[in-house]
C-alpha cells in the first residue's frame, strides 16, 4: 500500500499507524504540529486530496491511495505559496506553532472557495485553535492570499 506525501510515494509500513506520528516522526515532516491529538485545536491539520484533515485523528491506512501535503510540500520552487506569503505581509503570526494548520486549512479553503468573504473564512477556519489570539491577522491574511494571484 502506498501513498504520495508531498508528491513522493511513499511506502506504507502499518496503516494502522496514525498518521500524525508518520508524517513527523517517520518521514520527518515535524512542519505538522501535534496540539491536543483529540481532533480539536487543528495544528496537525494536512491536505489530502487537496482537502484539511486533522491527521491526528486518522490512521496512514485510511488514506491509502491518497496524495497527502504538509507545509514542507507547499511552497513551489522556493517561492512561497501565496497564502504563506500572505501570512508574513499580515504579520499573522506570533509564536507560530499553530500556524502550519492554519495555513493548510487555508488553502483548502481557497480550493473550494477561491474568493471567501470573512464571514466564510471564519467559520471554515473555526477547527484551528490559535493560543496567541491572532484571529484576525490570520483572517486578513487568507483575505490578502484570496485577492491576490496563487
Ligand atoms: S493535534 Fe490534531 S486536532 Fe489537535
Ligand atoms: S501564533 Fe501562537 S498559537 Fe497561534
Amino acid at each position: 500500500m502506498d501513498i504520495t506525501v508531498n508528491g513522493e510515494p511513499r511506502a506504507v509500513p502499518n496503516p494502522r499507524r496514525n498518521l500524525l506520528s508518520y508524517v513527523r516522526y517517520d518521514l520527518g515532516l515535524t512542519g505538522t504540529k501535534y496540539g491536543c491529538g483529540e481532533g480539536l485545536c487543528g495544528a496537525c491539520t494536512v491536505l489530502v486530496d487537496g482537502q484539511p484533515l486533522k491527521s491526528c485523528m486518522s490512521t496512514v491506512g485510511a488514506v491509502a491511495g491518497g496524495s497527502i501535503k504538509t507545509i514542507e510540500g507547499v511552497a513551489n520552487d522556493g517561492s512561497l505559496h501565496a497564502v504563506q506569503q500572505a501570512f508574513i505581509e499580515e504579520s499573522a503570526m506570533q509564536c507560530g506553532y499553530c500556524i502550519p494548520g492554519f495555513i493548510m486549512a487555508a488553502i483548502g479553503l481557497l480550493e473550494r472557495e477561491p474568493r471567501p468573504s470573512r464571514d466564510t473564512v471564519r467559520p471554515a477556519l473555526s477547527g484551528n485553535l490559535c493560543r496567541c489570539g491572532t484571529y484576525l491577522r490570520i483572517e486578513r491574511a487568507v483575505i490578502r492570499a484570496a485577492e491576490g494571484p496563487r
